[in-house]
């Protein structure tokens, strides 16, 4: 798909989902839905845990204090906001900001996949505890592996601390800097891999990455 028809797939599974979803715990108590925005064709997809206050009021995600300072760590490599695509997991704001539950979760995993299917990024990274798991599985300790892309059914994914908690816990920040400094040259190595066998590849990748 090139960009405008991934652009109309996206609207396309956005009506769908919302539909789908409308009659759901979190929709009930939620303005309205915040499906995520950005580049349909991105490189890289940022996927974060679900829309706060200041997201369920303007239907855009990461547009508050964590959104600042997202938009801050992309423009520190070379690029905008609009060159990514950001996304949440759940795409209804749970009441009070609470973490969302796991039949949440799972009520809205068919929209993020399916986003993921249409965008098709190079690079996955997860933003905070929630969004690891549900990539990568339960049980990870992010300081053990944030920074460090894994391959998970043929994707690359590297996850990071939550920009929101580098808001409360300073020593985060530049941690998360150090993190994204990083992403360039894990997309090139991404790049340089065509053609090799997907083990190869992972491993490659993961052992590359280690020295940067
Ligand atoms: N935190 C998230 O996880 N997502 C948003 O969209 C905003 C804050």
């Amino acid at each position: 798909m090139n960009r405008e028809e991934k652009q109309l797939a996206l609207e396309e599974l956005n009506r769908r989902e919302e539909e789908r979803v409308k009659n759901g715990p979190l929709a009930q108590s939620a303005t309205q839905a915040v499906p995520g925005e950005g580049n349909p064709d991105a490189d890289i997809l940022f996927i974060g845990e679900g829309p706060g206050k200041k997201e369920d009021e303007l239907g855009r995600p990461f547009v508050g204090a964590a959104g600042k300072f997202l938009n801050e760590l992309i423009e520190s490599i070379g690029l905008q906001r609009e060159d990514v695509f950001i996304a949440n997991i759940v795409k209804h704001r749970p009441p009070g900001n609470r973490d969302p539950l796991p039949d949440e979760v799972e009520l809205y995993k068919p929209w993020l996949e399916e986003q993921i299917n249409i965008i098709e990024p190079k690079l996955i990274i997860t933003l905070g505890r929630h969004s690891m798991g549900w990539l990568l599985g339960p049980n990870l300790s992010i300081t053990a592996i944030h920074g460090q892309p894994k391959r998970r059914n043929g994707k690359v994914v590297m996850p990071m601390y939550h920009p929101a908690a580098a808001l409360y816990r300073g020593d985060l920040r530049p941690v998360l800097k150090a993190d994204f400094a990083k992403i360039p040259k894990v997309i090139e190595l991404i790049d340089k891999d065509q053609g090799v066998t997907a083990a190869e590849q992972e491993e490659e990748i993961e052992k590359q990455a280690a020295l940067l």
